[in-house]
């Protein structure tokens, strides 16, 4: 092996990753004085949240009336009764606390006339416990609502002294024997140098692994390498086989349309110029639940009625909107339209198809954000030194589904709470524990084999073959024989990891050496969607089973949990937290309103 020299960093917390989440978390650390390092492999303002456009959902009933119980009911039934009751309710409660610091950090939200916080309408989120019209909960900065956040949390992180380690990639935790994190190995990219950083918390904020599929509105930065560190730390990943396409990806390029389009009015149609969505989804319609849309958009192509020349897709109408308002709130969308479907949107409808979005599944932990790797006598054990949050992170309030705008909200939310746990359990006066020098060894052999790898597989084709695998076989509808191929398939792509040929041998700006890492962190991410999916007999939220249509909740309403070892998925399972925090009698939710029931919209 190659001698690494490396340099070590002392802080209380390390953040990986820099978007939404990890801002939060970054910035709530720095703020309570813990000294805080936020190690991200992209710039910050650049991460993927920057991408997010529609809005943040918080019951500020600026629009009209809401409550937290309403959103917390909304969020239940998105889920299909699978999140757990205790962090769906922390989300729904503390969602206007963390927009309203939001506010006044300085995010630029779109207003009312009145100068309030600009609210829409999405999917899924109603009034009276799913029986009232839709509600107005989404907090909107026109159609840039992510990049306006990103772009505060960064400044506000500056301006409490954290520190940014930019354009270092996190290679591996470092767990001591006795199962704490004590900290993470990264590669400084630009200058092929490597460092240590020791601390007493480190917080996954590393985002979600939509790169394991062929087509997704994910960034090409989201390789889920949080959880292919996890995985190989020994650690469990939960609910992955959930994975939610967004009905309106752009057909062909796959970039995102906003479910604020259809907030704002848009509606879809079939090759008759039928809004379908009305058979469908009566009462809400268009703004049904994403994962409900998706379906019926795919079923519309199946029975024939696609539109465009191979009948595969579906248009999305904004023309007949006043032009004032599409470019007033939906003004990046409208530049998307353009630059990648060559539509004009006041004039044309938009070419769209579901598209891989987002991974309701992650590092199981609970709401405070702390790891938890089940054991058999207790399946909420806390991994000490260990917090994972945002989209990487399963709280888990998605569950089986996870609503529009519930997205941004779970990073501020579960990104402020993180550094609210951390406040209370580290003590910046005592030292870190020191570690190992043989841990840190273990790290860079990885690292070397993978440098020095010489097999007869590029990683471009291996990610390629992953990628077609799972858009296939881990689609919008499932079935038992697409499921068990995709199994055996998955498993033997992954077997190819071992015959990896990386080129280039360099440290300095080694997108070879660093996208084959990359692949190396989706490759269990992707084989415990593909063997969770396989293995959950009935259908929930996004994993619509064709073998198995109906929900099962006697035997399915558990959280499925994947322990990853090289190409095997060891599979278990654990129990849906059922308890709210709050009492009935004390504000808190009707446990009879929460009871699962048939979901319809
Ligand atoms: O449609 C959107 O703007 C996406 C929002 C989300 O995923 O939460």
């Amino acid at each position: 092996m190659a001698a690494y020299e490396y340099e070590t960093h002392n802080y209380d917390v390390v953040v990986v990753g820099a978007g939404g989440s990890g801002l939060r978390a970054t910035l709530g650390m720095a703020e309570q004085g813990l000294r805080t390092a936020c190690v991200t492999k992209v710039f910050p303002t650049r991460s993927h949240t920057v991408a997010a456009q529609g809005g943040i959902a918080a019951s500020l009933g600026n629009m009209g009336p809401d409550s937290w119980q309403w959103h917390m009911y909304d969020t239940i039934k998105g889920s299909d009764w699978l999140g757990d009751n205790d962090a769906m309710e922390y989300l729904a409660r503390e969602a206007p606390k963390a927009v309203y610091e939001l506010e006044h950090y300085g995010v630029p939200f779109s207003r009312t006339e009145e100068g309030k916080i600009y609210q829409r309408p999405f999917g899924g989120h109603t009034t009276e416990y799913g029986e009232g019209p839709p509600v107005q909960r989404t907090c909107a900065a026109a159609d840039r609502t992510g990049h306006a956040i990103l772009h505060t949390l960064y400044g506000q992180s500056l301006k409490h002294n954290a520190e940014f380690y930019i354009e270092y990639f996190a290679i591996d935790l470092i767990m001591s024997d006795d199962g704490q994190c004590q900290g993470v190995v990264c590669w400084k990219l630009d200058d092929g140098t490597m460092h240590v950083f020791n601390a007493k918390m480190v917080v996954l904020a590393t985002g979600g692994y939509g790169r394991a599929f062929f087509s997704a509105t994910s960034a090409h930065t989201c390789t889920g390498d949080g959880g292919g560190m996890v995985a190989r730390a020994g650690l469990a990943l939960q609910d992955m086989e959930f994975v939610q396409f967004h009905p309106t990806g752009i057909y062909g390029s796959g970039c995102l349309i906003t479910e604020g389009a259809r907030g704002e009015g848009g509606y879809l149609t079939n090759s008759e110029g039928e809004r379908f969505m009305e058979r469908y989804a009566p009462t809400y319609k268009d703004l049904a639940s994403r994962d409900v849309v998706s379906r019926c958009m795919t079923m519309e192509i199946r029975e024939g009625r696609g539109v465009g020349e191979h009948k595969d897709h579906i248009f999305l109408n904004l023309s007949h909107l006043p032009p004032e308002a599409l470019h007033e709130r939906l003004p990046g969308i409208s530049e998307s339209a353009k630059i990648f479907a060559g539509v004009d949107v006041t004039k044309e409808p938009i070419p769209v198809l579901p598209t891989v979005h987002y991974n309701m599944g992650g590092i199981p932990t609970n709401y405070h954000g702390e790891v938890i790797n089940p054991a058999a006598d207790n399946p909420d054990a806390i991994v000490p030194g260990l917090m994972a949050v945002g989209e990487a992170g399963s709280a888990s309030v998605h569950g089986a589904n996870r609503l529009g705008s519930n997205s941004l909200i779970d990073l501020v939310v579960f990104g402020r709470a993180a550094a609210i746990r951390a406040g209370q359990i580290i003590d910046p006066e005592t030292e870190n524990r020191a570690i190992p020098k043989a841990k840190i060894d273990a790290v860079f052999e990885r690292f070397d084999k993978i440098r020095y790898a010489d097999g007869g597989t590029p990683t471009a084709e291996l990610r390629l073959e992953m990628q077609r695998t799972m858009q296939s076989d881990a689609a919008v509808f499932r079935t038992d024989k697409t499921l068990a191929e995709g199994v055996e398939k998955m498993t033997a792509v992954a077997a190819k990891l071992d015959d990896i040929k990386v080129t280039d041998r360099s440290l300095v700006w080694n997108s070879d050496l660093m996208e084959t890492l990359e692949l190396e962190n989706l490759m269990p991410n992707a084989l415990a969607t593909i063997v969770g999916a396989e293995a959950r007999k009935e259908s929930r939220g996004a994993h619509a089973h064709e073998d198995y249509p109906d929900r099962d909740d006697k035997t399915w309403r558990k959280h499925s949990i994947m322990h990853v070892d090289g190409n095997k998925v060891d599979l278990t399972f654990r129990p849906v937290h059922m308890d709210p925090l709050t009492p009935e009698d004390q504000g808190g939710i009707n446990l009879k309103k929460i009871a699962p029931k048939k979901r319809v919209y």
